[in-house]
Parts: C-alpha cells; structure tokens; sequence
C-alpha cells in the first residue's frame, strides 16, 4: 500500500514542530508535509493532492475554514480535518460546514492519529475513487421540508424543551446526522463518542440548537435529490421504523443501555447511502433502482456493486465515520445486509438492525426462514436467536401500531 499523503497546515512553528515529534512514530505509513500558511497549503497541493488535509483555524490571511473551502472545491476527495484551539461557536460551526471533523487543540497523538488512520480504513470501504470522492465531497444532507417546518415551529414556541426538539430531530435521518456531526466534533470535548440523539440535544442545549437552525440554517440549505425511483419520504419512513423496530429488539434482548440507543441510531442511519448514491449518481442510480425493482432485500446491494462498485452500505459506513460519528455505528450500516461479515463476532448491532430491516419491511412474515424475507437465517441460527423472530415482531407492533412494509 503505498503511503498516505497528510499535509498539515499551522502559522505557529512551534504547533508544527510539535505535530512533528508526535507523529514519528507514523513516518513509514504517512508521508507528511507541514506548511506555516493556507498560501503554502494550496502550492503543496497543486504539485501533489494529499488525501488529507489538518489545518489550524485562525491563520493570517486565508484561514482554515477558507482554505478548506478551496480544498473542497478544488480536490473534493480530500479527507478535511481542523485542528483548532479556537472554540467560538461562530466559527467551529463555519469549519464544521467544510470539514468532517473538528479537533482541539492540544490534541494527543492517539487522538490524532486514530482519526486519520480511521477516516482512511472507511475510505477504502466505499470503493470506486468516483464514489470516495462523492461522499468527500458531501457536507450536508437534505431534510424533509415537513419535519424542519416542524423543528422551526417547536424552536419558536416558547413553550417547548429540548426533549421536543430532540423528538423531531430523531424522525429524520438527516437532521440527525448532522447533530451528531456536530456533537462528536471535539468542540466538545467528549472522552467517548455520542450515539443517542436526545443526549446530543442535552448536550447542545436549546440556545445553541436555535441559533443554528434558525440562525446559521444548518438543516435548511441543501435539496432533495430528483432521481427517478427514489422518494425521500419513502426512505425517511423506512428509516424511522427500522430505528423504532432496532431499539425495540435491543430492548428485548436486554443489550446494554448505550446498545439500545444506538440501537436506535444505527437504524435511523443505516440506509443513508442510499441518499449519497442518489445525490452523487442520480443517473446511474435511477438505472440501479430500475433494475432493482420489486427485488428481495439484499438484492439490491448486489446490483449496487454490479453497475456502480459500491453500495449503500459501504457508502453510508464511510459518510458517518468521516463524520466522527462512532465505529459501532459506522459498523451496523455496513453490515445491516449481512451482519456475518462484520468484524464482532457477538450478536450485536449489525444482526440488529439486519432483523429490524426484515421485519419493516415484512410484518406479515411468521416464519424468519421465508426466503422472501432475505434473512441471514443461518447467521440468527448461529446465534441461537432464530427462534426470537415472532417475540421481535410482537414487540415491534405492539410499539408502534403495525408498522407498514415499506423499502428495505
Ligand atoms: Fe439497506
Ligand atoms: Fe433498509
């Protein structure tokens, strides 16, 4: 494997000579440069693109935010990484809108090192250079208009909590995304990373949540992709009862309490490839879903790979892990097609969220070895859990009424 290309960017010699002796240890695996300015930063880039790019925030002349706005223009497919002691909200939430992810300063090495080394493992997930660069090159998702006419209106009511406003973020995949973008930048400085929305708003607070809605629009500027075949609505409903059947099952099978809320999480986000494919590659990926039909679930995966060298799970693993969001999640969307291939051999949340998936979109199904289901039933046999099928689907329809068969 030939050598990662970091370039770190900081005015103060002292930052980079520090940076230097820190990382040492990385100098057979990454070929680093360091420059004292955006100016430099953009003449190393011309003569040879890194695949990443640290920079420090406030810098004479062109600054980080600014810098990485060329960079993301010019060279999209460049991991963006701010490394800053300066922590106004004003600003982190501008670098946050052109990087995938914040970092404070002083930063120890372990830190810096396992989010670049992190950021790129996920890279080569998602497959194709075309695809790597268009999950790069994606900052924001689109919301429903409906769910964010919603937000707005709690968010002006003066009667309203926070547990209101967490309530609404979680029915929409991309709002909650973004939030736990948000969360995990080390702007907050959290020893582990946060999975669980309605902690992500506690930890955010009602002010700062109004300021960026209604003030800086964080969920207002960025449209739904037209791709024939795809409906957002759709996905969204899919997603927000994968979560709802996810946690349930988490619940039933008495996992952990930090499982079950990410339980929750990883099923709201486990089809967002779905949604980068369908913003990066309308066209082709009008043909994929054409050509997927009315197939059985975990068809559809394979036609992904056929006519585009990724798929929505693969995708989808590398947008929420470039976005600092935790491994256990990146992890789940990946494997939610097939949780034998995931690195964790327990019964965990990619067999979760693999079941709630089924279950959404066949309520009706009674026997789990139904091949219309599309179920790893080997897997859930392995798992001594094949016989738990019809007390999931219990729980699940007696939580939400039943839930109706949708997309998977
Ligand atoms: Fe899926
Ligand atoms: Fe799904």
């Amino acid at each position: 494997m030939s050598a990662i290309r970091v370039l770190f960017v900081d005015d103060e010699p002292r930052v980079l000579e520090g940076l230097k002796r820190m990382l040492r240890p990385k100098r057979n695996e990454w070929q680093m440069t360091f420059v004292g300015s955006a100016a430099e930063a953009l003449t190393t880039l011309k003569k040879e693109p890194c695949e990443v790019v640290v920079t420090d925030m406030r810098m004479p002349g062109m600054n980080g935010a600014e810098l990485l706005e060329v960079v993301q223009r010019e060279y999209p497919d460049t991991i963006r990484l701010i490394l800053s002691g300066q922590a106004e909200t004003e600003s982190v939430m501008k670098a946050l809108g052109v990087s995938h992810q914040f970092l404070s300063k002083p930063c120890d090495a372990e830190v810096l090192q396992g989010t670049i080394s992190r950021a790129f493992a996920l890279r080569d997930l998602a497959g194709s250079e075309q695809v790597k660069g268009l999950v790069a090159r994606i900052n924001k998702l689109p919301t429903l208009p409906s769910s964010y006419q919603k937000l707005v209106d709690v968010l002006k009511s003066p009667n309203s909590s926070i547990e209101d406003v967490a309530e609404i973020i979680s029915t929409d995949p991309a709002m909650t995304a973004r939030l736990l973008k948000l969360v995990n930048s080390a702007y907050f400085g959290l020893q582990k990373p946060v999975a669980d929305v309605a902690r992500a708003g506690a930890l955010l607070g009602l002010d700062r949540i109004m300021a960026l809605v209604l003030g800086q629009g964080i969920f207002s500027d960025c449209d739904a992709p037209k791709v024939e075949g795809f409906s957002m609505e759709a996905l969204w409903q899919h997603s927000v009862s994968t979560a709802a059947a996810a946690h349930r099952i988490a619940i039933v099978e008495q996992m952990e309490r930090d499982v079950v809320a990410a339980a929750f999480l990883a099923g709201m986000l486990h089809d967002i490839g779905k949604l980068v494919l369908a913003m990066g590659l309308p066209d082709q990926y009008a043909k994929v879903l054409k050509q997927a039909g009315n197939a059985r679930p975990g068809e559809l995966q394979q036609i992904e790979m056929l006519e585009l060298r990724a798929s929505h799970t693969d995708v989808g693993a590398y947008l929420v892990g470039l976005w600092g969001l935790p491994n256990t999640i990146a992890e789940a969307i990946a494997y939610h097609e097939d949780p034998s291939q995931a690195r964790t051999q327990a019964f965990a949340l990619p067999a979760i969220v693999h079941a709630a998936d089924r279950l959404v979109y066949r309520p009706d199904i009674t026997d789990p070895r139904s091949p219309e289901l599309g179920l790893n039933v080997a897997y859930f046999e392995k798992h001594g859990r094949i016989d738990r099928w019809n007390e999931w689907r219990d729980a699940v329809a007696a939580a939400s009424g039943s839930p109706q068969g949708s997309q998977t």
